[in-house]
């Protein structure tokens, strides 16, 4: 019965060529992205923004679920309406954030662990209670001079298992994400060589824990140069390496790949993952999609910089991006985007 309410909820959020809108953003996050604008760091200014994010006209057309941080989830819109009742009514799959953040691992200076296992029974039943069906935790691996190191992917790699085994349990399906980080002046196939060996050790610790892939999404960075790498590449570099990599690492019961953006524009991140859906799409055994934050909220959050007057733009232009994501899903971006 549960085996089949993931199987259910996870081909759902593939459905119609639809992704995620990560809006999950911790408190510290959140107001970090505030203070780049001047907009006010307090509980409601970011209640205003997410409610600004929850009713945009249309969302539903193009974002099959929307991942939630634990405030975002008991908030309401000023006139009192939760934004779950909003979500759902906009026939959106709600989603919650669950790990606690990443952590200084012990023993292995400059580089993290994701915390929030003790207890996460109870969150998950609580969440499952409130409406949510699925949920998401990060772990972040960073490269450099000697990182990461084998201890730091597989403590990471088992706490992702154990997490998603918890959710599994729940009747929540678990957004895996296994991010390994952009900041860095490494190559593309440095960044090859770790994504897989990250990702060949994830499936591992889900076969352990007997995690069932037909109910879980992996939520995977692109295989991309370092931000600071003198060599960039063009976006079908990426797109081939991305999918060569993948090929190589997730199996084929996974039902689909919600891509992290990682600090790549809204442009960039729409082109990357258009690129791989025309160059593959026909060929591969999941589907190919976005679970983007900052490159699908960038521009809306510009537009809006904490005043009720920008609201309406700020909603077209988060409209225009999730719309983006979604052609490119189809591989019809930017062509289809024309003129709008
Ligand atoms: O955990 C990170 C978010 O869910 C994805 O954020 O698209 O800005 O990298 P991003």
């Amino acid at each position: 019965m549960i085996a089949l309410k993931l199987i259910e909820t996870a081909q759902a959020l593939f459905a119609d060529d639809k992704g995620l809108l990560a809006m999950d953003e911790s408190n510290p996050t959140c107001n970090k992205r505030f203070a780049e604008f001047g907009i006010p760091q307090t509980e409601e200014a970011r209640r205003s923004y997410r409610e600004l994010i929850v009713t945009t006209p249309n969302l539903g057309e193009c974002i099959s679920g929307l991942i939630l941080y634990d405030e975002t989830i008991r908030q309401t819109k000023k006139d009192g309406t939760s934004f779950l009742k909003i979500i759902v009514d906009a026939g959106i799959i709600p989603g919650i954030k669950v790990d606690a953040g990443a952590k200084d691992l012990a023993g292995h200076p400059g580089e993290k662990i994701t915390e929030g296992l003790d207890g996460l029974r109870e969150r998950l039943e609580e969440y499952a209670k409130m409406g949510a069906r699925f949920a998401k935790w990060r772990a972040v691996i960073m490269i450099g001079p000697g990182i990461p190191s084998r201890g730091c992917v597989e403590a990471n790699a088992q706490a992702l298992a154990r997490y998603a085994a918890l959710c599994q349990e729940a009747g929540l399906v678990p957004v895996v994400e296994p991010e390994v980080l952009m900041d860095g002046d490494h190559s593309i196939d440095r960044c090859f060589a770790l994504t897989e060996e990250v990702l060949r050790l994830v499936f591992n610790e889900l076969y352990t824990q007997q995690v069932m892939l037909e109910g879980m999404i992996l939520k995977p960075n692109m295989v991309v140069p370092g931000l600071t790498c003198p060599e960039q590449g063009t976006v079908n570099e990426v797109a081939d390496a991305t999918v060569k990599c993948l090929l190589r690492a997730v199996p084929a019961a996974v039902p689909g790949i919600a891509f992290l953006s990682g600090g790549q524009s809204g442009e960039l991140a729409s082109a990357c993952l258009n690129a791989m859906n025309v160059r593959f799409r026909k060929k591969l055994p999941w589907a190919l999609a976005f679970s983007f934050a900052r490159a699908i909220q960038q521009p809306a959050l510009e537009v809006w910089k904490g005043q009720e007057a920008h609201v309406q733009l700020a909603q077209h232009a988060l409209y225009y991006r999730a719309k983006c994501n979604q052609a490119a899903r189809r591989g019809n971006y930017p062509a289809a985007m024309e003129g709008e």
